[in-house]
């Protein structure tokens, strides 16, 4: 089976979270700056996580999933996360990765999820890290179920 997770990260954390994500699922992390859909052919599982960025997905990511058409991701299990600071007026990107990748004909796997940073820079806050590892682990989970 092959697993990759496509993310987008200005300052590393989301890239940290993708690569313990990738660890857990047996699969690798590569930046979304460096591929186009074409890189999806022969992916089984992909989990795509970018930070939120004016409370939507950040604008890199925001344009490679303006790239995917429907059918793009048929016969592709999927799920989404993103990094977010703590607060209630966060917004959302991982919600609206899942309901992209939906459409483009992927099956979602699990509800889409946010990793909290600490501030704009990041780091991770305490735990988010193992969190992350689990999230992968559940998504194997469900893979066999
Ligand atoms: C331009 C900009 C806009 C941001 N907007 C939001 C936001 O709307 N909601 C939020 O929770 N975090 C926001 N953040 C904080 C990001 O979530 C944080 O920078 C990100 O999680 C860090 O991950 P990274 O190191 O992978 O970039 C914003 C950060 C930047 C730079």
């Amino acid at each position: 089976m092959s697993a990759l997770v496509v993310f987008d990260s200005n300052y590393g954390t989301t890239e940290s979270v993708a690569g313990a994500i990738a660890d857990a699922i047996g699969g690798s992390a590569v930046s979304v700056s460096t591929i186009s859909p074409d890189s999806l052919t022969g992916v089984d599982l992909l989990v795509v996580g970018c930070p939120i960025n004016g409370w939507r997905p950040s604008p890199r990511m925001q344009a490679f999933l303006d790239q995917l058409n429907p059918g793009t991701l048929r016969g592709i299990q999927a799920a989404a996360f993103d990094t977010r600071v703590h607060s209630p007026l966060h917004g959302d990107a991982a919600g609206r990765v899942t309901r992209r990748l939906k459409s483009a004909g992927a099956h979602i796997l699990t509800r889409p999820t946010g990793f909290i940073v600490d501030g704009k820079t990041g780091p991770l806050a305490d735990g988010e890290l193992d969190r992350a590892r689990q999230w992968g682990d559940s998504i194997v989970a469900a893979l066999a179920s």
